[in-house]
């Protein structure tokens, strides 16, 4: 039976309406605008049309979002100091270093020169060992939208079986652990899988959920999911299409057709994931202004 689309578009529209409802709350009653920074560093396509949509979404949830666009040469000092000048600006609450970086610039500096209490990426070294020992942190964007997602269906994450394909820094890790910690959202039983994995099957016929981010297409195909399983697709590929205006078109780490013929339930690409790793970007932009006001 052909599974279930779980649609990112529809539940991060409802979620975004609900941002921007607190939004213009916290401007009525404490004038304050959250606001979102955003770096980015050379112009690779994918990067700037992510660059983009962020500062789309923003303003369309009423946030404040500064655009710093920079060449590709810009240098590693060049780069801090632009951290530097939006972790000393109050009208910033957020702060993205949209990567990759270019490869002369030092990313783990970078990262690390982001303000704790701004970096609603949830990518620097303070965030992810809070968020390691379920201290108070901002959870990062796609690993926290992936949950999300299941919550919002309705799938039981507890006493089951997650299996992950990918172990970045950005999804694989973190992802992996949202679902076993113990919380909503996860209490599973989780093995990650990477390119040192060997027969990846084996394992992902095990996964009652299949959290899939390798970056690479045809990843996962229908014969190596277990019936009923629920699939997450993480990837985002551009792959060559002459009949696309723009010369491609997207797809997902997962084989959909074949995968959608065996899983319950299944995300598509686009328009799956993709729309909730922004939604969780608004959120935690929301929520870091809401913690300044809560100050005084
Ligand atoms: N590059 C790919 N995904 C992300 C993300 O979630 N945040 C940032 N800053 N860069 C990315």
């Amino acid at each position: 039976m052909p599974a279930k689309i779980l649609d990112g578009k529809l539940l991060a529209a409802t979620m975004r309406a609900d941002i921007a409802k607190q939004v213009a709350e916290l401007k009525a009653a404490k004038g304050i605008t959250p606001g979102l920074g955003v770096i980015l560093i050379g112009a690779d396509p994918a990067s700037t049309s992510y660059v983009t949509a962020k500062e789309k979404a923003c303003e369309e949830a009423g946030m404040y979002s500064e655009d710093v666009r920079v060449p590709a040469e810009t240098t590693q000092a060049e780069a801090l100091a632009l951290v530097q000048k939006m972790n000393a600006d109050p009208r910033i609450h957020g702060i993205l270093v949209q990567l990759p970086l270019p490869k002369h610039i030092d990313e783990a500096a970078v990262i690390n020169a982001i303000a704790p209490e701004k970096d609603v990426d949830g990518f620097t070294p303070i965030n992810v060992g809070r968020m390691m020992i379920g201290e108070t942190c901002f959870l990062p964007c796609t690993p926290n939208g992936v949950i999300q997602m299941l919550l919002s269906a309705g799938v039981e994450t507890s006493g089951k079986h997650a299996v992950v394909i990918g172990r970045s820094n950005i999804v694989g890790k973190p992802v992996a652990h949202l679902l076993m910690r113990k919380a909503k959202g996860g209490n599973a039983t989780v093995t990650v899988c990477h390119t040192g994995t060997k027969d990846l099957a084996t394992f992902t016929k095990q996964a009652d959920i299949l959290v899939v981010a390798a970056g690479r297409p045809n990843t996962v195909t229908g014969e190596m999911i277990k019936p009923g399983a629920v699939v997450i697709d993480v990837g985002v590929n551009r792959v060559p299409d002459a009949t696309k205006k723009n010369g491609f078109r997207l797809v997902g780490d997962v084989d959909f057709d074949s995968a959608a013929q065996v899983a319950s339930l299944i995300t598509p690409v686009p328009g799956g994931v993709g729309p909730m790793t922004i939604t969780m970007l608004l959120y935690n932009t929301l929520e870091s202004a809401q913690r300044l006001s809560a100050k005084g």
